[in-house]
């Protein structure tokens, strides 16, 4: 179905918006499941189609995936009969299905993984995966866009330098790491709150995993994984992205269930143009410093606990309306300004060279048609549009439903004149 959003700009978002689990959370955690003969049940998942996706995926491999409690909780056990493929036609919906490989492996001896390719942010190889996995001992060929690895016998630990962070090869390399023989010790990993959930829910299965959170995992395999229950961490990227919904629009919004320690970096970015976020119990709340003014920056794009390159279209968005030049270099993924245009076709003064944007604010933006790229450039034109003057039209948001759970229902009760058409 051609769906597009509508928004009318202009409105102050004044209420109160609930944040969901992690959809990158989550997508690591479901194929924990493959790991152990025992029940995965998962609690405050998000319903987005990228976790229907991993669903699907899993199935395929011949785990039973049964959403309950109004789709918040999902119940995971791998079946007896294993299929080792995870077919191209899945795998090309969504780049996290590479995270059974290292899951297959370790438990089944065998995997044939479609290659994941390109996507519209950039190159995303996953040389980093298949390094950390045969450095525990598998071997790959790569035939006809899929990568095939064998294990004989059973992986073994041992000390695995990361030349880089990546954050989908830590998490791979974790999950083959705790069926192991032995001691792996994984060094330049990454630090992201994602990955501590992931050690946390392999922990309460009674893996041995010490370091999560810090620059050096270590990692004592064990045989059998047992069964657990675990509640997904919060969306760190959802709730930045309302924050920042709440200070393009002016408004006075909480955030419940959201928890600053985990946005320290962007939320001092915040603070520097003017934007005030106060924690309480159970929430936060966003209001501008100054109503009248957003102060310019410059931000570069870092693994945790830097700026997170998933906030930076959403940040533009915001810059793109602040008095002053700000920059922004993102150093993460190569192609990742694919918001640019559609911000200027909105009135936005945006200047890129190379991985490198000039923003010069702009007083105000002015509604257009617009088309949705990726999940985070999709919705920094969702952010734009609330600000705009006018009517917005964003097109292929089939981007935005992959990551933004009940997007429209969250924002529309807070005051914002937006809808699905
Ligand atoms: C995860 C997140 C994504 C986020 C990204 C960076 C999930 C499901 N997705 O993606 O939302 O934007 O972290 O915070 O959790 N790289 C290689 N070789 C590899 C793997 C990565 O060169 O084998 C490069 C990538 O091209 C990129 C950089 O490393 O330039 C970081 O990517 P990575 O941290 O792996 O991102 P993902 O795990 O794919």
């Amino acid at each position: 179905m051609k769906e597009k959003i509508f928004i009318k700009g202009g409105k102050r978002l004044v209420g109160s918006i609930p944040i969901s689990g992690a959809k990158n959370s989550c997508l690591t955690l479901m194929p924990v499941a493959l790991l152990s003969e025992n029940s995965l049940v998962l609690h405050n998942v998000p319903f987005l189609s990228d976790v229907d996706t991993m669903k699907t995926l899993l199935e395929s491999l011949g785990c039973s995936v049964v959403y309950g409690g109004s789709g918040k909780c999902i119940s995971l056990k791998m079946g007896n009969e294993v299929s080792f493929l995870a077919d191209y036609e899945i795998v090309k919906k969504m780049r996290a299905s590479i995270l059974v490989l290292g899951p297959l492996l370790a438990r089944f001896g065998q995997a044939i993984v479609a290659l994941p390719g390109g996507c519209a942010i950039g190159a995303r190889p996953v040389n980093l995966h298949l390094m950390g996995l045969e450095a525990l001992g598998a071997r790959f060929t790569i035939e006809n866009g899929y990568v095939k690895g064998k294990v004989s016998g059973s992986l073994k630990g041992c000390k695995i330098i990361f030349p880089f962070v990546s954050v989908g090869a830590t998490a791979n390399t974790i999950m083959a790491a705790v069926l192991a023989k032995g001691t792996t010790e994984l060094i330049n990993v990454a630090k992201e709150p994602e990955i501590i959930d992931l050690c946390q829910c392999l922990k309460s299965m009674g893996c041995n995993i010490e370091g999560a959170g810090e620059n050096r995992i270590v990692i004592e395999g064990i045989k059998n994984l047992e069964k657990t229950t675990h509640k997904v961490v919060m969306d760190r990227i959802e709730l930045g992205t309302y924050i920042i919904a709440g200070a393009i629009s002016n408004g006075d919004i909480k955030l419940t269930g959201g928890n600053i320690a985990l946005l320290e970096n962007f939320i001092e970015k915040l603070n520097e143009v003017g934007v005030e976020v106060s924690q309480f119990e159970d929430h936060l709340r966003v209001r501008r410093i100054n109503s009248s003014s957003i102060n310019c920056t410059n931000i570069y794009t870092e693994p945790f606990p830097g700026f997170p390159t998933d906030l930076q279209a959403q940040m533009m968005a915001l810059l793109s309306i602040a008095d002053g030049v700000s920059n922004i270099e993102e150093q993460i993924f190569e192609n990742r300004f694919m918001h640019v245009p559609e911000l200027v076709r909105m009135g936005a003064n945006i200047e890129i060279e190379g991985r490198k944007a000039k923003i010069s604010g702009v007083d105000q933006l002015r509604g257009a048609p617009v088309k949705a790229t990726d999940l985070r450039a999709s919705v920094s034109l969702v952010l734009a549009g609330l600000v705009a003057e006018g009517d917005t039209v964003i097109d292929k948001i089939h981007h935005i439903d992959r990551g933004y759970e009940a997007i429209i229902q969250k924002l529309s009760s807070c005051g914002a004149m937006i809808e699905r058409l």
